[in-house]
């Protein structure tokens, strides 16, 4: 009997390169210990103090850079039993495994899914298949992805606008000190009045409710989905979409074209919850500006010059604001006229995400054997992107720990510092990336510019030396003097 061969696998006949035990248990040390630690889903602010304190993350880009160093381009398979994890170390493999999003590395990796499940278990972010590219599109669809300035602009950004004034005014009733505490409330205020509507505003039992899934979500599997809690969650979710009060995205969500399997319900609660770290980014935007005065000073004109151009439009009529429509709400500065995006300040948004990364591991799980350079990587293995590995590696990026507004400029990378087309991928890239930046960064750079209007700001509770930039910045512990 002739025998046919059968090919081994092909994992097998050509590995990729493999950690040894002990580099493999530095990297679980270095690298996901103190990023599992601080909680993936919700930070708990002790632990981001104590990481700050002894420079924990630097020592994970530290560590990633030694790898890349010894292993060259990779994917580093780690020696884990049981499971295929693999290290992307080579940037073109980064831009590679996000533009090849969904097939074959799908977002919906398995930890995502088991700590996802506790609050929105049909999120785009872990489907798959039609279902996945319904959904995205429905999410693409009411945060007008690809547009810097969303049309809704107009009636979220008097609501900015009002939440900045209060805020001052309530840091000038706490000595002229800003902290994140009222910060945090303040950008909340933001949040549930944009995604829910106005009525929403005080709903601060809403986003305990949030924060408590969220918390279990730190647990993934090792904790079991509370069942009532998240009915509860989506049951007032599915209140704010029933009132579809104008001007939020609740009625914006309400009117999309939605299929029955694109459960808008499941992917409110993203929104919710990453509004969290663009609070954060934007708290440590401000801190950037307070610790450089000439980028505070250019900022401050950026903003001016918007503010009379708008005054010179509506004076001589030009006005045709981008706003839905939503009746009722009072129209702001920048409300009724055409919206430029305020260059500087998204930047430094930016910027405040390359430094301190609020999403720092990007994951995929492969569907199928996928072939690299040097070996392939097996089916339903997790690829995981460290992105502070990249944003913060000072091999290749001259200002990896400099604030370089100018590396979000297409045109001024190379000449800012880092080469170009380096993987920056605070917001992800390719098919999976974040449809809510634009909107992200139209609110938190909008809040920045009302907060440095008319004030002096200086960082008080740390001290931030300009050349060297700390590898983690706690927004806990943050605190501003204003006068
Ligand atoms: C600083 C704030 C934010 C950052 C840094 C951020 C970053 C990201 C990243 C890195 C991803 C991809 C995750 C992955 O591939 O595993 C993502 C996905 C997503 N983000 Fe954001 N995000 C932010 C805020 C927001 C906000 C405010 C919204 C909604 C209003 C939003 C909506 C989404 C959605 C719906 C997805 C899933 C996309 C998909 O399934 O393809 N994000 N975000």
């Amino acid at each position: 009997m002739t025998r046919t061969a059968r090919p081994a696998p092909a994992h097998v006949q050509n590995p990729l390169p493999r950690a040894t035990a002990l580099e493999t248990a530095q990297v679980l040390r270095d690298v996901q210990a103190p990023m599992i630690a601080k909680g993936p889903i919700i930070r708990r602010p002790r632990v981001v103090g104590v990481i700050e304190r002894f420079g924990l993350e630097g020592r994970a880009v530290a560590r990633m850079q030694a790898l890349s160093d010894r292993y060259g381009s990779g994917p580093l398979m780690l020696a884990v039993p049981g499971r295929d994890i693999a290290l992307v170390l080579d940037p073109e493999h980064v831009h590679r495994v996000l533009a090849e999003t969904p097939e074959p590395f799908a977002p919906g990796e398995m930890l995502k899914r088991n700590a996802l499940k506790h609050f929105e278990p049909e999120v785009a972010l872990v489907s798959h298949g039609t279902e996945r590219a319904q959904r995205r599109r429905l999410n693409e669809q009411v945060l007008d992805d690809g547009h810097p300035v969303h049309r809704m602009a107009g009636d979220f950004l008097p609501v900015v606008e009002q939440e900045a004034v209060a805020l001052l005014e309530t840091a000038d009733r706490a000595g002229s000190v800003l902290a994140w505490d009222e910060f945090k409330a303040a950008w909340y205020r933001v949040v549930r009045r944009v995604v829910l509507g106005d009525s929403a505003a005080d709903d601060t039992e809403l986003t305990d409710l949030m924060e408590k899934l969220r918390a279990d979500g730190n647990w993934a599997f090792f904790k079991p989905v509370d069942t009532r809690a998240r009915a509860e969650l989506h049951s007032r979710l599915q209140a704010a979409l029933d009132r579809a009060e104008p001007g939020s995205l609740a009625a914006f969500m309400a009117r999309a074209d939605a299929g029955p399997d694109d459960s808008p319900i499941n992917q409110i609660p993203q929104w919710l919850f990453a509004f969290d770290p663009a609070g954060m980014a934007t708290f440590r935007a401000l801190a950037l500006l307070a610790a450089h005065p000439e980028r505070m000073a250019q900022a401050r004109r950026e903003v001016a010059a918007r503010a009379s151009e708008s005054v010179s439009e509506q004076a001589t009529g030009q006005a045709s604001g981008p706003s839905g429509g939503a009746a009722g709400r009072a129209a702001g500065s920048s409300g009724t006229a055409p919206l430029k995006p305020l260059g500087l300040l998204r930047a430094t948004v930016l910027e405040s995400l390359r430094l301190w990364a609020t999403t720092p591991m990007l994951l995929r799980q492969t569907t199928r054997e996928v072939g690299f350079d040097h070996g392939v990587l097996p089916a339903g293995a997790t690829v995981l992107i460290f992105a502070p590995f990249f944003h913060r590696d000072d091999r290749h990026v001259e200002v990896a720990h400099r604030f370089a507004p100018e590396l979000w400029d297409p045109d001024r990378t190379a000449e800012a510092g880092a080469p170009v087309g380096w993987p920056l991928v605070p917001f992800s890239a390719g098919p999976g990336i974040c449809p809510g930046r634009h909107l992200v960064l139209l609110l938190t750079s909008s809040f920045l510019a009302r907060l440095i209007g008319d004030r002096e700001i200086a960082v008080a509770s740390h001290r931030l030396d300009p050349e060297h930039l700390p590898s983690l910045l706690s927004n806990f512990a943050l605190e501003f003097r204003l006068s």
